[in-house]
């Protein structure tokens, strides 16, 4: 079933696809407003479903998390950690290494957003019009300590994910 919610993410999914193949089309010069849109977009997708579509599922499900919730969180976590550090080769390919299996564990059959959906039934128009008001998520400039880099390590393999070399 691919209903409004379903739509409406998977499709800013490909949105964001497409502001990172632009972003990274040219691994050695990275097109910097293209990144710096997927960043505040990607950063608003995983608000939208962490302040939305998450706490939507609990509740629907009288209190029982999602069995993949999780998993979901912990891609989050990664992800978001990877966009604190300057985008250098290594935060790209790990990047899009997590997206790839993340978005697919959403929008394959019987994922995330298909899960949601039926748990949502008529109330799907009113919970996507609540994903629609979530606001931008503000953004502080990258940070490229060394440090920070480190942490975005820890934080990648906390969610049972590797740093990819650049
Ligand atoms: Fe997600
Ligand atoms: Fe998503």
């Amino acid at each position: 079933m691919q209903g409004p919610i379903y739509r409406y993410l998977a499709e800013d999914h490909d949105r964001l696809d497409e502001l990172f193949r632009k972003a990274a089309a040219d691994r050695n010069n990275i097109d910097t407003i293209a990144y710096a849109q997927f960043r505040s977009g990607l950063l608003h997708h995983i608000r939208m479903e962490e302040t939305v579509l998450l706490p939507a599922a609990l509740r629907l499900q009288g209190g029982r998390p999602l069995a993949i919730a999780e998993r979901i969180r912990m891609d989050h976590g990664a992800l978001t950690a990877l966009m604190v550090p300057p985008p250098d080769g290594s935060v790209i390919n790990t990047v899009r290494a997590i997206l790839q299996v993340h978005n697919a564990l959403e929008e394959q059959e019987g994922g995330m957003y298909q899960v949601c959906e039926q748990l949502a039934g008529e109330e799907a128009e009113s919970l996507l019009r609540q994903l629609k008001d979530v606001p931008e998520v503000p953004l502080h400039p990258h940070n490229p300590k060394p440090e920070i880099l480190e942490a975005t390590r820890r934080a990648v393999e906390r969610a049972g994910h590797t740093m990819k070399a650049g």
